[in-house]
Protein backbone atom coordinates (compact mmCIF):
# COMPACT_ATOMS: atom_id res chain seq x y z
CA UNK A 1 0.00 0.00 0.00
CA UNK A 2 0.97 3.48 -0.60
CA UNK A 3 2.20 5.54 2.10
CA UNK A 4 4.39 8.66 3.25
CA UNK A 5 7.58 9.05 4.61
CA UNK A 6 8.33 12.25 6.34
CA UNK A 7 11.67 13.63 6.98
CA UNK A 8 10.86 15.92 10.37
CA UNK A 9 12.39 18.83 11.15
CA UNK A 10 12.85 21.07 7.69
CA UNK A 11 10.88 24.83 7.88
CA UNK A 12 8.30 25.76 5.35
CA UNK A 13 9.01 28.51 3.06
CA UNK A 14 6.99 29.92 0.40
CA UNK A 15 3.92 29.82 -1.21
CA UNK A 16 1.34 27.53 -2.32
CA UNK A 17 -2.37 27.56 -3.90
CA UNK A 18 -5.35 26.52 -1.64
CA UNK A 19 -7.45 23.96 -4.16
CA UNK A 20 -11.09 24.51 -4.08
CA UNK A 21 -13.64 22.82 -1.21
CA UNK A 22 -14.21 19.28 -1.32
CA UNK A 23 -17.38 20.04 0.91
CA UNK A 24 -18.76 22.41 -1.18
CA UNK A 25 -17.91 20.53 -4.58
CA UNK A 26 -19.50 17.24 -3.83
CA UNK A 27 -23.23 18.69 -3.19
CA UNK A 28 -22.57 20.98 -5.70
CA UNK A 29 -21.86 18.14 -7.95
CA UNK A 30 -25.06 16.35 -6.84
CA UNK A 31 -26.78 19.13 -7.69
CA UNK A 32 -25.87 19.28 -11.41
CA UNK A 33 -28.03 16.04 -11.63
CA UNK A 34 -31.02 19.31 -11.02
CA UNK A 35 -29.82 21.75 -14.14
CA UNK A 36 -29.02 21.38 -17.58
CA UNK A 37 -25.44 21.95 -18.35
CA UNK A 38 -23.07 23.22 -15.19
CA UNK A 39 -19.70 24.37 -15.78
CA UNK A 40 -18.18 23.94 -12.15
CA UNK A 41 -14.71 25.73 -11.75
CA UNK A 42 -12.05 25.13 -9.35
CA UNK A 43 -12.61 21.71 -8.08
CA UNK A 44 -10.35 19.72 -6.27
CA UNK A 45 -8.95 16.41 -7.90
CA UNK A 46 -10.22 13.96 -4.92
CA UNK A 47 -10.73 10.69 -4.87
CA UNK A 48 -14.10 11.71 -3.19
CA UNK A 49 -14.87 13.89 -6.01
CA UNK A 50 -13.90 10.98 -8.49
CA UNK A 51 -16.45 8.53 -6.83
CA UNK A 52 -19.32 11.59 -7.28
CA UNK A 53 -18.22 11.86 -10.65
CA UNK A 54 -18.93 7.88 -11.50
CA UNK A 55 -22.40 8.52 -9.07
CA UNK A 56 -23.39 11.19 -11.81
CA UNK A 57 -22.16 8.97 -14.60
CA UNK A 58 -24.42 5.80 -12.97
CA UNK A 59 -27.48 8.06 -12.87
CA UNK A 60 -27.05 9.25 -16.59
CA UNK A 61 -24.68 12.59 -16.59
CA UNK A 62 -21.87 13.01 -18.65
CA UNK A 63 -18.95 14.53 -16.80
CA UNK A 64 -16.06 15.88 -18.15
CA UNK A 65 -13.32 17.13 -16.59
CA UNK A 66 -9.82 19.43 -17.72
CA UNK A 67 -7.73 20.62 -15.25
CA UNK A 68 -10.19 22.02 -12.30
CA UNK A 69 -12.55 22.37 -13.99
CA UNK A 70 -15.89 19.58 -14.25
CA UNK A 71 -18.68 20.14 -17.20
CA UNK A 72 -21.83 18.09 -16.12
CA UNK A 73 -24.68 17.43 -18.44
CA UNK A 74 -27.75 16.00 -17.07
CA UNK A 75 -29.70 14.14 -19.54
CA UNK A 76 -33.32 13.65 -18.98
CA UNK A 77 -34.28 10.01 -18.32
CA UNK A 78 -31.57 8.42 -16.38
CA UNK A 79 -31.62 5.54 -13.34
CA UNK A 80 -33.00 6.22 -9.87
CA UNK A 81 -30.79 3.94 -8.18
CA UNK A 82 -27.20 3.69 -6.97
CA UNK A 83 -25.80 0.72 -6.02
CA UNK A 84 -24.08 0.02 -2.63
CA UNK A 85 -20.52 -0.29 -4.53
CA UNK A 86 -21.10 3.49 -5.59
CA UNK A 87 -22.68 4.81 -2.08
CA UNK A 88 -20.17 3.36 -0.36
CA UNK A 89 -17.27 4.48 -2.25
CA UNK A 90 -17.95 7.82 -0.48
CA UNK A 91 -18.81 9.10 3.11
CA UNK A 92 -21.05 11.84 1.91
CA UNK A 93 -22.41 10.03 -0.78
CA UNK A 94 -25.91 10.37 0.93
CA UNK A 95 -26.79 13.91 -0.78
CA UNK A 96 -27.21 12.32 -3.55
CA UNK A 97 -30.83 11.23 -2.22
CA UNK A 98 -32.13 14.85 -2.21
CA UNK A 99 -30.86 14.83 -6.05
CA UNK A 100 -32.30 12.00 -7.16
CA UNK A 101 -35.20 12.08 -5.32
CA UNK A 102 -35.82 16.13 -6.34
CA UNK A 103 -35.06 15.11 -10.20
CA UNK A 104 -37.08 11.51 -10.64
CA UNK A 105 -39.28 12.11 -7.70
CA UNK A 106 -37.72 8.72 -6.72
CA UNK A 107 -34.52 7.26 -5.62
CA UNK A 108 -33.58 4.13 -4.26
CA UNK A 109 -30.03 4.14 -2.62
CA UNK A 110 -28.31 1.94 -0.28
CA UNK A 111 -28.27 3.08 3.78
CA UNK A 112 -25.03 4.29 4.56
CA UNK A 113 -23.13 2.42 7.52
CA UNK A 114 -21.15 3.35 10.17
CA UNK A 115 -17.98 5.01 9.40
CA UNK A 116 -14.49 6.66 10.56
CA UNK A 117 -15.72 9.12 12.31
CA UNK A 118 -18.58 6.67 14.21
CA UNK A 119 -21.94 5.96 13.76
CA UNK A 120 -23.15 8.61 11.02
CA UNK A 121 -26.89 8.49 11.94
CA UNK A 122 -29.32 10.09 8.76
CA UNK A 123 -32.51 10.55 11.10
CA UNK A 124 -32.63 13.83 9.99
CA UNK A 125 -32.23 13.78 6.55
CA UNK A 126 -34.98 11.02 6.12
CA UNK A 127 -37.33 13.01 8.58
CA UNK A 128 -36.96 16.20 6.78
CA UNK A 129 -37.36 14.71 3.47
CA UNK A 130 -40.56 12.46 4.91
CA UNK A 131 -41.91 16.32 5.59
CA UNK A 132 -41.27 17.64 2.10
CA UNK A 133 -43.76 14.49 0.79
CA UNK A 134 -41.61 11.62 0.28
CA UNK A 135 -42.20 8.19 1.70
CA UNK A 136 -39.47 6.14 2.75
CA UNK A 137 -39.13 2.92 3.06
CA UNK A 138 -36.12 0.86 4.54
CA UNK A 139 -35.89 -2.55 2.71
CA UNK A 140 -32.45 -5.21 3.04
CA UNK A 141 -30.04 -2.27 3.68
CA UNK A 142 -31.87 0.13 1.11
CA UNK A 143 -33.87 3.10 1.35
CA UNK A 144 -36.56 3.08 -1.16
CA UNK A 145 -37.78 6.57 -1.76
CA UNK A 146 -40.99 7.89 -3.54
CA UNK A 147 -42.99 11.31 -3.81
CA UNK A 148 -45.78 9.99 -5.33
CA UNK A 149 -48.19 13.07 -4.60
CA UNK A 150 -45.22 15.08 -5.97
CA UNK A 151 -42.56 17.27 -3.57
CA UNK A 152 -44.50 19.65 -1.82
CA UNK A 153 -42.65 22.10 0.68
CA UNK A 154 -42.86 22.52 4.44
CA UNK A 155 -41.76 23.78 7.29
CA UNK A 156 -38.96 22.25 8.90
CA UNK A 157 -36.83 22.67 12.50
CA UNK A 158 -33.79 20.87 12.69
CA UNK A 159 -32.78 19.89 16.27
CA UNK A 160 -29.30 20.39 15.34
CA UNK A 161 -27.60 22.36 12.42
CA UNK A 162 -26.62 19.36 10.23
CA UNK A 163 -24.82 20.26 6.85
CA UNK A 164 -25.70 16.98 5.07
CA UNK A 165 -29.28 17.25 6.51
CA UNK A 166 -29.45 20.63 5.18
CA UNK A 167 -28.05 20.54 1.82
CA UNK A 168 -30.41 17.16 1.34
CA UNK A 169 -33.57 19.19 2.19
CA UNK A 170 -32.16 22.24 0.19
CA UNK A 171 -31.69 20.07 -3.17
CA UNK A 172 -35.50 18.46 -2.38
CA UNK A 173 -37.03 21.49 -2.03
CA UNK A 174 -35.42 23.35 -5.04
CA UNK A 175 -38.34 21.85 -7.15
CA UNK A 176 -40.44 21.42 -4.94
CA UNK A 177 -44.48 22.88 -4.78
CA UNK A 178 -44.30 26.00 -2.99
CA UNK A 179 -42.29 27.53 0.26
CA UNK A 180 -39.75 25.45 2.89
CA UNK A 181 -38.50 26.93 5.67
CA UNK A 182 -35.83 25.29 7.54
CA UNK A 183 -35.47 26.70 11.09
CA UNK A 184 -31.61 25.74 12.91
CA UNK A 185 -29.98 24.79 9.29
CA UNK A 186 -26.20 24.52 9.04
CA UNK A 187 -24.67 27.88 8.04
CA UNK A 188 -21.03 26.64 6.64
CA UNK A 189 -19.60 28.24 4.19
CA UNK A 190 -20.14 25.22 1.89
CA UNK A 191 -23.66 25.50 2.56
CA UNK A 192 -23.69 29.07 1.12
CA UNK A 193 -21.93 28.01 -2.21
CA UNK A 194 -24.68 25.26 -2.50
CA UNK A 195 -27.18 27.77 -2.25
CA UNK A 196 -25.16 29.94 -4.62
CA UNK A 197 -25.30 27.32 -7.28
CA UNK A 198 -28.76 26.75 -7.44
CA UNK A 199 -29.22 30.65 -7.49
CA UNK A 200 -27.41 30.36 -10.01
CA UNK A 201 -29.63 27.71 -11.90
CA UNK A 202 -32.52 29.69 -11.05
CA UNK A 203 -33.31 28.27 -7.53
CA UNK A 204 -34.64 31.33 -5.18
CA UNK A 205 -32.97 30.69 -2.12
CA UNK A 206 -32.99 33.00 0.55
CA UNK A 207 -30.76 33.40 3.94
CA UNK A 208 -33.03 34.88 7.30
CA UNK A 209 -30.26 36.32 9.94
CA UNK A 210 -30.36 33.78 12.24
CA UNK A 211 -30.09 30.79 10.36
CA UNK A 212 -33.52 30.20 8.83
CA UNK A 213 -33.25 29.18 4.92
CA UNK A 214 -36.30 30.00 2.88
CA UNK A 215 -36.96 27.91 -0.47
CA UNK A 216 -39.77 28.96 -2.57
CA UNK A 217 -39.62 25.83 -5.58
CA UNK A 218 -39.51 26.22 -8.90
CA UNK A 219 -40.58 24.50 -11.97
CA UNK A 220 -37.41 23.63 -13.45
CA UNK A 221 -33.57 24.94 -13.36
CA UNK A 222 -31.45 25.72 -16.13
CA UNK A 223 -27.84 25.50 -16.70
CA UNK A 224 -24.91 27.78 -14.99
CA UNK A 225 -21.25 28.40 -14.66
CA UNK A 226 -19.81 28.19 -10.88
CA UNK A 227 -16.44 29.07 -9.19
CA UNK A 228 -16.37 26.44 -5.99
CA UNK A 229 -15.47 28.74 -2.83
CA UNK A 230 -11.86 27.96 -1.16
CA UNK A 231 -11.09 24.72 0.70
CA UNK A 232 -10.91 26.15 4.80
CA UNK A 233 -9.52 22.82 6.41
CA UNK A 234 -6.41 22.64 3.56
CA UNK A 235 -5.85 26.24 4.26
CA UNK A 236 -5.82 25.34 8.15
CA UNK A 237 -3.92 22.53 7.93
CA UNK A 238 -0.86 23.69 5.76
CA UNK A 239 -0.84 26.71 8.41
CA UNK A 240 -0.45 24.08 11.07
CA UNK A 241 1.74 22.93 9.24
CA UNK A 242 4.10 25.63 8.59
CA UNK A 243 3.63 26.45 12.70
CA UNK A 244 4.36 23.10 13.72
CA UNK A 245 7.55 22.54 11.44
CA UNK A 246 8.91 26.16 11.82
CA UNK A 247 8.25 28.38 8.86
CA UNK A 248 7.33 31.18 6.72
CA UNK A 249 4.28 30.29 4.55
CA UNK A 250 1.75 32.52 2.59
CA UNK A 251 -1.50 30.49 1.70
CA UNK A 252 -2.90 31.76 -1.47
CA UNK A 253 -6.38 31.29 -3.25
CA UNK A 254 -8.03 31.59 0.50
CA UNK A 255 -11.08 33.43 2.01
CA UNK A 256 -10.13 34.72 5.26
CA UNK A 257 -13.62 34.99 6.45
CA UNK A 258 -14.83 31.26 6.63
CA UNK A 259 -11.48 30.86 8.65
CA UNK A 260 -12.17 33.06 11.15
CA UNK A 261 -12.39 30.73 14.05
CA UNK A 262 -9.22 28.95 13.58
CA UNK A 263 -6.99 31.93 12.82
CA UNK A 264 -6.76 33.33 16.63
CA UNK A 265 -5.89 29.99 17.49
CA UNK A 266 -2.09 30.40 15.49
CA UNK A 267 -2.04 33.88 17.05
CA UNK A 268 -2.58 32.45 20.49
CA UNK A 269 0.70 29.81 19.70
CA UNK A 270 2.77 32.63 18.85
CA UNK A 271 2.75 33.03 15.22
CA UNK A 272 2.54 36.61 13.34
CA UNK A 273 -0.58 36.04 10.75
CA UNK A 274 -0.72 39.04 8.26
CA UNK A 275 -4.58 38.51 6.38
CA UNK A 276 -5.40 39.91 3.13
CA UNK A 277 -8.03 39.75 0.85
CA UNK A 278 -7.58 36.44 0.01
CA UNK A 279 -4.21 35.51 0.87
CA UNK A 280 -2.69 34.55 4.78
CA UNK A 281 0.96 34.96 5.64
CA UNK A 282 2.21 33.23 9.26
CA UNK A 283 5.62 33.16 10.51
CA UNK A 284 6.45 30.95 13.64
CA UNK A 285 8.25 32.18 15.99
CA UNK A 286 10.09 29.37 18.06
CA UNK A 287 8.45 26.97 20.19
CA UNK A 288 4.35 26.80 20.33
CA UNK A 289 2.62 28.11 23.21
CA UNK A 290 -0.14 26.23 24.56
CA UNK A 291 -4.28 27.11 23.05
CA UNK A 292 -6.08 27.39 26.18
CA UNK A 293 -9.59 26.07 24.72
CA UNK A 294 -10.29 24.29 21.61
CA UNK A 295 -14.68 23.88 21.39
CA UNK A 296 -15.71 22.57 18.07
CA UNK A 297 -19.05 23.46 16.75
CA UNK A 298 -21.01 24.33 14.24
CA UNK A 299 -20.15 27.67 11.68
CA UNK A 300 -19.28 29.87 12.74
CA UNK A 301 -17.71 28.23 15.60
CA UNK A 302 -14.36 25.91 15.40
CA UNK A 303 -14.53 23.55 12.73
CA UNK A 304 -14.11 19.60 13.88
CA UNK A 305 -12.64 19.39 10.83
CA UNK A 306 -9.19 21.58 11.51
CA UNK A 307 -9.54 19.97 15.29
CA UNK A 308 -6.98 17.22 14.34
CA UNK A 309 -4.07 19.41 12.85
CA UNK A 310 -4.24 21.85 15.24
CA UNK A 311 -4.34 19.25 17.90
CA UNK A 312 -0.83 18.18 15.93
CA UNK A 313 0.56 21.81 16.65
CA UNK A 314 -0.49 21.42 20.37
CA UNK A 315 1.56 18.47 21.22
CA UNK A 316 4.88 20.14 21.01
CA UNK A 317 3.60 23.44 22.74
CA UNK A 318 5.14 24.64 26.12
CA UNK A 319 2.13 23.59 27.81
CA UNK A 320 -1.33 22.13 28.34
CA UNK A 321 -4.33 22.34 25.71
CA UNK A 322 -7.64 21.34 26.47
CA UNK A 323 -9.57 20.12 23.20
CA UNK A 324 -13.59 19.57 23.31
CA UNK A 325 -15.13 17.92 20.23
CA UNK A 326 -18.73 18.76 20.23
CA UNK A 327 -19.88 17.42 16.26
CA UNK A 328 -18.88 13.81 16.11
CA UNK A 329 -18.38 11.04 18.78
CA UNK A 330 -15.04 9.30 17.34
CA UNK A 331 -13.18 12.04 16.07
CA UNK A 332 -9.92 11.72 18.52
CA UNK A 333 -8.87 8.52 16.56
CA UNK A 334 -5.50 9.84 15.69
CA UNK A 335 -4.52 10.35 19.30
CA UNK A 336 -3.45 6.84 19.22
CA UNK A 337 -1.29 7.45 16.35
CA UNK A 338 0.46 10.92 17.74
CA UNK A 339 1.20 8.48 20.85
CA UNK A 340 3.40 6.86 18.76
CA UNK A 341 4.93 9.47 17.69
CA UNK A 342 5.49 10.95 21.69
CA UNK A 343 2.37 12.97 21.93
CA UNK A 344 1.06 13.12 25.46
CA UNK A 345 -2.93 13.10 25.12
CA UNK A 346 -5.53 11.61 27.00
CA UNK A 347 -8.77 11.38 25.97
CA UNK A 348 -12.31 11.18 28.60
CA UNK A 349 -15.33 11.13 26.26
CA UNK A 350 -15.56 14.45 24.62
CA UNK A 351 -12.24 16.03 26.04
CA UNK A 352 -8.71 15.81 25.43
CA UNK A 353 -6.18 17.31 27.61
CA UNK A 354 -2.94 17.20 25.48
CA UNK A 355 0.27 18.01 27.55
CA UNK A 356 3.14 19.43 25.22
CA UNK A 357 6.45 17.83 24.67
CA UNK A 358 9.74 19.48 23.60
CA UNK A 359 9.72 16.90 21.00
CA UNK A 360 7.93 14.69 18.69
CA UNK A 361 10.13 11.36 17.25
CA UNK A 362 9.59 9.82 14.20
CA UNK A 363 7.52 6.25 13.88
CA UNK A 364 5.22 4.30 11.57
CA UNK A 365 1.90 5.19 11.95
CA UNK A 366 -1.65 4.46 10.48
CA UNK A 367 -4.16 7.02 8.74
CA UNK A 368 -7.45 6.68 10.55
CA UNK A 369 -9.29 9.09 8.83
CA UNK A 370 -8.96 12.11 6.45
CA UNK A 371 -7.70 15.05 8.98
CA UNK A 372 -6.62 12.22 11.45
CA UNK A 373 -4.35 11.38 8.53
CA UNK A 374 -3.36 14.95 7.93
CA UNK A 375 -2.71 15.41 11.52
CA UNK A 376 -0.22 13.08 11.50
CA UNK A 377 1.51 14.22 8.13
CA UNK A 378 1.77 17.79 10.36
CA UNK A 379 3.44 15.94 12.97
CA UNK A 380 5.67 13.93 11.16
CA UNK A 381 7.09 17.14 9.85
CA UNK A 382 7.73 18.98 13.01
CA UNK A 383 9.16 15.40 14.38
CA UNK A 384 12.55 14.21 14.78
CA UNK A 385 13.60 11.53 11.95
CA UNK A 386 11.73 9.47 9.42
CA UNK A 387 8.43 9.07 10.10
CA UNK A 388 6.14 6.15 7.66
CA UNK A 389 2.48 7.39 7.41
CA UNK A 390 0.26 4.69 6.20
CA UNK A 391 -3.24 4.05 4.97
CA UNK A 392 -3.03 7.58 3.07
CA UNK A 393 -5.70 6.73 0.80
CA UNK A 394 -7.78 8.87 3.28
CA UNK A 395 -5.88 11.36 3.15
CA UNK A 396 -6.14 11.49 -0.77
CA UNK A 397 -9.75 12.04 -0.18
CA UNK A 398 -9.33 15.56 0.88
CA UNK A 399 -6.32 16.86 0.10
CA UNK A 400 -4.88 17.62 -3.49
CA UNK A 401 -1.29 17.05 -3.99
CA UNK A 402 -0.33 16.98 -0.78
CA UNK A 403 2.91 16.23 -0.54
CA UNK A 404 4.13 17.66 -3.68
CA UNK A 405 2.88 20.94 -2.10
CA UNK A 406 4.65 20.58 1.41
CA UNK A 407 7.78 19.70 -0.90
CA UNK A 408 7.21 22.58 -2.60
CA UNK A 409 7.30 24.35 0.33
CA UNK A 410 10.80 22.01 1.46
CA UNK A 411 9.47 19.71 3.74
CA UNK A 412 11.17 16.22 3.53
CA UNK A 413 8.35 14.29 2.10
CA UNK A 414 7.89 11.89 -0.52
CA UNK A 415 5.03 9.18 -1.92
CA UNK A 416 6.23 5.61 -1.81
CA UNK A 417 4.14 3.43 -3.64
CA UNK A 418 3.38 -0.25 -2.96
CA UNK A 419 4.99 -1.07 -6.42
CA UNK A 420 8.12 0.76 -6.10
C1 LIG B 1 -20.20 17.51 7.07
C2 LIG B 1 -18.82 17.52 6.48
C3 LIG B 1 -17.79 17.06 7.48
C4 LIG B 1 -17.87 17.92 8.73
C5 LIG B 1 -19.31 17.94 9.26
C6 LIG B 1 -19.50 18.87 10.43
C7 LIG B 1 -19.22 17.10 4.15
C8 LIG B 1 -19.04 16.20 2.98
N1 LIG B 1 -18.81 16.64 5.32
O1 LIG B 1 -20.51 16.16 7.44
O2 LIG B 1 -16.50 17.21 6.89
O3 LIG B 1 -17.02 17.39 9.71
O4 LIG B 1 -20.20 18.36 8.22
O5 LIG B 1 -19.11 20.16 10.10
O6 LIG B 1 -19.66 18.23 3.99
N2 LIG B 1 -26.39 13.79 12.74
C9 LIG B 1 -27.45 13.06 13.24
N3 LIG B 1 -28.49 12.78 12.41
C10 LIG B 1 -28.53 13.20 11.11
C11 LIG B 1 -27.44 13.94 10.60
C12 LIG B 1 -26.37 14.22 11.45
O7 LIG B 1 -27.47 12.67 14.41
O8 LIG B 1 -29.51 12.92 10.40
C13 LIG B 1 -25.24 14.09 13.63
C14 LIG B 1 -23.92 13.48 13.15
O9 LIG B 1 -23.80 12.14 13.58
C15 LIG B 1 -22.90 14.38 13.78
C16 LIG B 1 -23.59 15.75 13.73
O10 LIG B 1 -24.99 15.49 13.58
O11 LIG B 1 -22.68 14.01 15.11
C17 LIG B 1 -23.11 16.65 12.61
O12 LIG B 1 -23.28 16.00 11.39
P1 LIG B 1 -23.47 16.77 10.02
O13 LIG B 1 -23.42 18.24 10.24
O14 LIG B 1 -24.66 16.21 9.34
O15 LIG B 1 -22.14 16.35 9.25
P2 LIG B 1 -22.02 15.75 7.80
O16 LIG B 1 -22.94 16.45 6.85
O17 LIG B 1 -22.06 14.27 7.86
Amino acid sequence: MDQYVVEGGKRLEGKINIHGAKNAVLPILAASLLSEESVIHNCPMLTDVNAAMNILEYLGCSTHQEESTIVVTSHPHGDYKIPDTLMSEMRSSIVFLGAVVSRYGKAVVSMPGGCELGPRPIDMHLSSLRKLGVEINENHGYLDCSAKNGLHGASIHLPFPSVGATENIMLTAVLAKGETIIYNAAREPEIVDLAAFLQSCGAKIHFGKDGTVFIKGVKRLHGCEHDVIPDRIAGATYLCAAAAAGGDIIIQNVCPDHMAAVIPVFEEVGCSMDIAHDAIHLQSKGRLHPIKMVRTMPYPGFSTDAQSPVMSMAAIADGTSVFVENIFESRYKHVGELARMGADIKVEGRVAVVEGVEKLHSAQVRCTDLRGGAALVVAALAAEGTSEINEIKHILRGYEDFAENLSSLGAGIRLRSADS
